[in-house]
């Protein structure tokens, strides 16, 4: 075992949920090995970095990041003879060796599939000084089963799946996490009701596609039963993300009237509305086919509150074919919308498509749906006006400490004043009443009822 005992780490997490939650396991893995975490990178003997290379700014901000702390002197009383810099998730995955040869201040890079070796590799950097670079292509265990360190305690991601078969012609996700592969029924069963005996109210089950959960292990997909699975641990709140529109069944649709638990709200990225770019971004369904998966939704409940991704830009976009987004995200609002100008990420199919829209253009056209976007998400918040709402508190607001911030059912961020005599202690991780006063365009205001 390897012996990290009052060595100080601090984490830096970028990307999606994923990273998240392996971050926590990183996390609740170091501190099992004797290591402390700790807030700042100047108090810190051992820097981590979680990282993600969806789009090129994200890659751009970590190298930046990582060169940044270079010449940050260790914590006073460290026997190390430097600061230990890890570089794990998907640009380790990506990049290897090529990390240190980079940036020479870099220890250890280790990658999406063997995060359990980081304390291995770590030892090994800290007793011979050389870099130690572990990359696997493949594996069969799942981070999940580490120890973990959950940010909230009362919520906890649970990734059902890992990796990704569907290869999304920008994508880089299947090349740096993996082909899919599922975690059984039982397994998720078990996890889940272990987090609810350890005091969890939110579970999100997460995988890049959870829709098609399953059929790895099954031969068809059992997104639905997993599902079931977890609403039946009794937790009081189940969310999933993300969504592919190609695997979305009638059967999980239907659970929105079904299962009492399972938050109505659904993330169902889109990317487009064209259908001639959806067509060469290997979606495999098409615009009439997302209408019809939005009106069965409605049908089950009209007030589930939607959200997508949007990718603006993409090679060969025409004025049309953006229209056709922009009439999309309109006709169908949206509480939430996450827009992303097109970055082609070398090594996918579309990084030698014919690119040659004027940035100039692009950025137009991102602008013009963003304003879309942000008129949308007012009006579908507007709803909410007048209606008392279940709020999960997650803590203060960063501006006034007596205001607290969290979640509604529908997944909208409400702000609501402490009530006199009322410390925040008392509420956090507690799911209370507010009424909701005001509707602004990215979150609700109201007052507490009760606690
Ligand atoms: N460029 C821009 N956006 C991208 N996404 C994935 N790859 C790219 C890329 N190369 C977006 C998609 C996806 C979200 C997580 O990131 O919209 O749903
Ligand atoms: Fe990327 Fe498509 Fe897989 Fe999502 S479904 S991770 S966009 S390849």
């Amino acid at each position: 075992m390897p012996n990290l005992a009052h060595k100080t780490f601090c984490v830096y997490t970028y990307g999606c949920q994923m990273n998240e939650h392996d971050s926590e396991r990183i996390v609740g893995m170091l501190e099992s090995h004797g290591a402390i975490r700790v807030d700042t990178v100047e108090e810190a003997e051992i820097a981590v970095f979680v990282t993600c290379c969806i789009r090129e700014a994200a890659d751009v901000r970590l190298m930046g990041q990582v060169a940044s702390i270079k010449n940050i002197p260790l914590p006073k009383g460290s026997v190390l003879r430097k600061r230990m810099v890890c570089i794990g998730g998907c640009i380790g995955q990506r990049d290897g060796d090529e990390l240190p040869a980079k940036l020479a201040h870099v220890d250890v890079v280790f990658g999406t599939q063997n995060i359990e070796r980081l304390p291995y590799l770590l030892e090994a950097a800290m007793a011979d000084g050389g870099h130690q670079v572990e990359i696997l292509e493949t594996s069969d265990s799942f981070s999940s089963e580490l120890p973990s360190k959950r940010e909230h305690p009362w919520a906890a991601w649970l990734p059902i799946t890992v990796g990704c078969n569907n290869f999304c012609t920008y994508c880089i996700v299947p090349y740096v996490r993996g082909r899919e592969r599922s975690r059984t029924l039982e397994d998720i069963a078990a996890e889940a009701r272990a987090l609810v005996e350890d005091g969890v109210k939110e579970i999100t089950l997460l995988g890049q596609n959870v829709n098609s959960y399953g059929r790895d292990l099954y031969g068809e997909p059992r997104f639905a039963d997993a599902l079931r699975a977890v609403s039946a641990s009794g937790v009081e709140r189940v969310r999933f993300a993300t969504s592919h529109p190609k695997d979305l069944t009638d059967e999980v649709i239907g659970l929105y009237a079904e299962l009492p638990n399972l938050m109505p709200s659904l993330h169902l990225p889109v990317q487009s509305g064209s259908d001639r770019i959806l067509k060469a971004m290997n979606r495999r369904y098409d615009a009439a086919h997302y209408r019809g998966l939005i009106d069965k939704v409605r049908t089950v409940n009209p007030d589930v509150s939607l959200s997508t991704d949007i990718i603006v830009g993409f090679p060969g976009e025409t004025e049309e074919d953006f229209q056709a987004t922009y009439d999309l995200v309109k006709e169908i609002g949206y509480t939430q919308v996450f827009t992303f100008i097109y970055s082609p990420r070398e090594g996918t199919p579309a990084a030698s498509m014919v690119d040659d829209t004027p940035r100039e253009v692009i950025q137009t056209r991102f602008d013009a749906l963003v304003d879309l976007v942000q008129e949308n998400a007012r009006v579908q918040n507007r709803r909410f006006e007048g209606r008392d709402v279940d709020v999960l508190v997650e803590g203060a607001s960063k501006r006034d400490d007596r205001v607290i911030v969290g979640h509604s059912a529908h997944n909208v961020t409400v702000h609501a004043p402490l009530p006199e005599g009322v410390a925040l202690d008392e509420v956090a991780g507690a799911i209370v009443t507010v009424r909701v006063d005001a509707a602004k365009a990215w979150y609700l205001s109201g007052t507490m009822l009760h606690g």
